[in-house]
């Protein structure tokens, strides 16, 4: 299995906070990989680092090899990224908005069908794909952006927080589109959520973040059997309280 993302000794500073403290982790090749940690953990830092929207203080940080900082118009060609909030809404339709992207991606028929397939993992209805996106709903822009973010089939799919916003019969239809997309089409994800029920859901393997530093790191089985958890939700308390108490 080649590597997707290697990250080394990845540290990120701002100012006196310090959100990255050495980081290192692999996510391989056809996996879905979850980056899980509370609020504040650093998560979103290290997933806009992997972006090539922030720069590392200090490590360094490969997509397929390609150096994130140095090779950064290399590693946006083969990434997408799903932002933890998203903005920007213009005046287009959700049918105009996927059609446009198809059409900066692929052409012809390629286009055609990447359009489909967007309009698919949207979820949403036709008459809502008419609608201006400006008028949607918080999980509605969420789906239209995971919709976004998978249909170009990018080697690698950085979701920040992928099931935020939306209720339990959206966040289990998204659980099921990810895990297709993934698995069907050979798109690899990074996902990072705090929601244990999600990863554990979701994941291959998992590597939990506490205050910039990483405290456990495997299979989702491996995580929850090193600490006799009955979850990952148990295992990932653990793992915190554990590493709360040494420091
Ligand atoms: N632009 C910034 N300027 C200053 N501090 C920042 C900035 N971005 C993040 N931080 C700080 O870095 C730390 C990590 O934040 P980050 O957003 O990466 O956490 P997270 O794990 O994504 O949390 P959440 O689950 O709430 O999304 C926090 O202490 C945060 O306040
Ligand atoms: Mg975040």
């Amino acid at each position: 299995m080649s590597l997707a993302v290697r990250t080394v000794g990845l540290t990120k500073r701002f100012g006196a906070i310090e959100a990255l403290r050495g980081i290192s982790f692999e996510a391989y090749e056809g996996e879905i990989f979850g980056l899980i940690g509370p609020n504040g953990a650093g998560k979103t830092t290290a997933f806009r680092i992997l972006a090539t929207l922030i720069l590392p203080t200090l490590g360094s940080a490969y997509v397929y090899g390609l150096d994130v900082v140095k090779e950064a118009a290399k590693v946006r060609e083969i990434i997408s990224y799903l932002p933890e909030e998203v903005g920007a809404y213009r005046n287009l339709t959700g049918r105009e908005y996927l059609n446009y992207i198809s059409r900066v991606y692929f052409k012809g028929r390629e286009a055609e069908e990447t359009f489909e397939i967007g309009l698919k993992i949207s979820g949403l209805s036709d008459e809502d794909l008419s609608r201006l996106m400006k008028t949607y709903s918080r999980g509605m822009k969420r789906r239209i952006q995971l919709a976004r973010a998978l249909m170009v089939r990018p080697k690698l799919a950085i979701l920040d927080e992928p099931p935020s916003g939306l209720d339990p019969v959206q966040k289990s239809e998204i659980r099921g589109v990810i895990k297709k997309y993934a698995r069907g089409l050979g798109v690899t994800a990074l996902i990072s959520t705090h929601e244990m029920y999600e990863a554990e859901a979701v994941c291959d393997r998992v590597a939990i973040i506490d205050r910039g530093v990483i405290i456990a790191n495997g299979t989702v089985k491996e995580v929850i059997e090193d600490v006799e958890a009955r979850n990952l939700e148990d295992a990932f308390l653990k793992y915190v309280k554990m590493k709360r108490i040494m420091t």
